[in-house]
């Protein structure tokens, strides 16, 4: 019989010779690696690559982030979503040039300590960064080990984590973690995919029980499907004396920190101008009249589907000023001035569409100016 050549080795030849030419795998800088792992989180690979040129063309290294308004640095997150992950990489920049002389840690357990790095990310840095010993269990790992060795748990549950992460250190050849977990990951991105994996070209096929029992379309063992919650929300563009007000939102929500026009979800039996009248009062204290409707917006999050109703609208008071109450922070800014801000999608979408459009804003006649 023939020796078969050990898993971690077959992994390993196929990672060198099919891996993807990603930027941060030209040095392995790890302020580079860092980065890259915080936008791949959430983030298809393709969008990560082009957010991660553009942000280390603005911010090449921790000194310029550390002097960076947070401002700035949303700005060049926007689109990415899930934006506390740019304000944790603000605050851990901080961390990091006051008690690490702007480097960073290559240990597991200093990484754990910075905001925003959980022990996925940890261990990515570690390993891929320094090439440490160093662990890591992410969806494609869960979802290979699951298919090798034929794991029948729900990968939530405690008892598969605990698995998976033993599963990993027990593999993870010395000396040789930067290639053995980025072979994982590629792998699972390239040929273990979720769906209809490439079993026929995988290195790792003679090791896999999944496969020859037929059951990858089993493994993981599938979750209960989650239902997408439908939310209806309206928001005005309120315009006076050729200005726009935008306000920003308070800094520890979804959208913390990012700028947006007033607004908020529709309550039962209320119509969208409605709701676009209260919550105006609501977060401003403004009364406002509804001009005309300007779109409407759609946008997909992992479990809501937001209907964003979008109205203009213009002050029914003389040039009040605003008490905010959802806010920290407000400007009159010009049309053009839009995109110096960072907005949430369902807002982008809706200034999109009044750059796009033609949309004039001029001061509906008939109102107070
Ligand atoms: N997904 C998350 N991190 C990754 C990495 N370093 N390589 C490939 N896919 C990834």
């Amino acid at each position: 019989m023939t020796q078969q050549v050990p898993l971690q080795k077959a992994l390993i030849s196929w990672f060198r010779a099919n891996q993807r030419d990603l930027p941060w795998r030209h040095s392995y800088a790890p302020y580079e690696v860092w980065i890259s792992e915080i936008m791949l989180q959430q983030t298809q690979m393709d969008r990560v690559v082009l957010y991660f040129k553009r942000w280390m063309d603005i911010f090449p290294d921790i000194q310029s982030l550390v002097s960076t308004h947070e401002d700035q640095v949303l700005k060049c997150w926007e689109g990415l979503g899930y934006y506390s992950r740019a304000r944790n990489i603000l605050k851990s920049a901080r961390v990091l040039l006051e008690q690490y002389g702007a480097e960073i840690p290559s240990s597991r357990k200093e990484l754990l300590q910075l905001p925003g790095i959980g022990p996925y990310t940890a261990g990515a840095i570690a390993s891929i960064g320094y090439n440490r010993d160093v662990a890591v269990v992410d969806a494609n790992v869960v979802r290979i080990f699951a298919r090798i060795f034929n794991i029948d748990l729900i990968p939530d549950s405690p008892e598969a984590k605990a698995l998976n992460w033993e599963t990993a250190k027990k593999l993870l050849p010395e000396g040789q973690a930067r290639e053995f977990n980025q072979g994982l990951m590629e792998l699972g991105a390239l040929i273990c995919r979720p769906r209809n994996p490439h079993c026929s070209s995988c290195p790792l096929a003679p090791y896999c029980l999944a496969l020859k029992y037929d059951l990858i379309t089993e493994r993981p063992v599938p979750k209960k499907s989650s239902k997408i919650i439908p939310i209806e929300m309206a928001t005005g563009v309120l315009i006076n004396n050729g200005k726009l007000f935008i306000q920003q939102r308070l800094p520890d929500d979804v959208w913390g920190s990012l700028w947006e026009f007033p607004g908020g979800r529709i309550e039962m039996g209320e119509d969208p101008e409605e709701a676009v009248l209260r919550e105006f009062f609501e977060e401003t204290e403004f009364r406002v009249d509804v001009a005309s409707k300007i779109t409407t917006t759609t946008h997909h999050y992992t479990r809501y589907k937001v209907t964003l109703h979008c109205f203009l609208v213009t002050l029914a008071q003389k040039n009040p000023d605003p008490v905010l109450h959802a806010a920290r922070n407000f400007h009159w800014i010009p049309f053009s001035a839009l995109d110096n801000f960072a907005f949430p999608a369902g807002h982008r979408k809706l200034i999109n569409h009044m750059q796009n459009s033609g949309f004039v804003l001029e001061q509906p006649s008939g109102k107070p100016d």
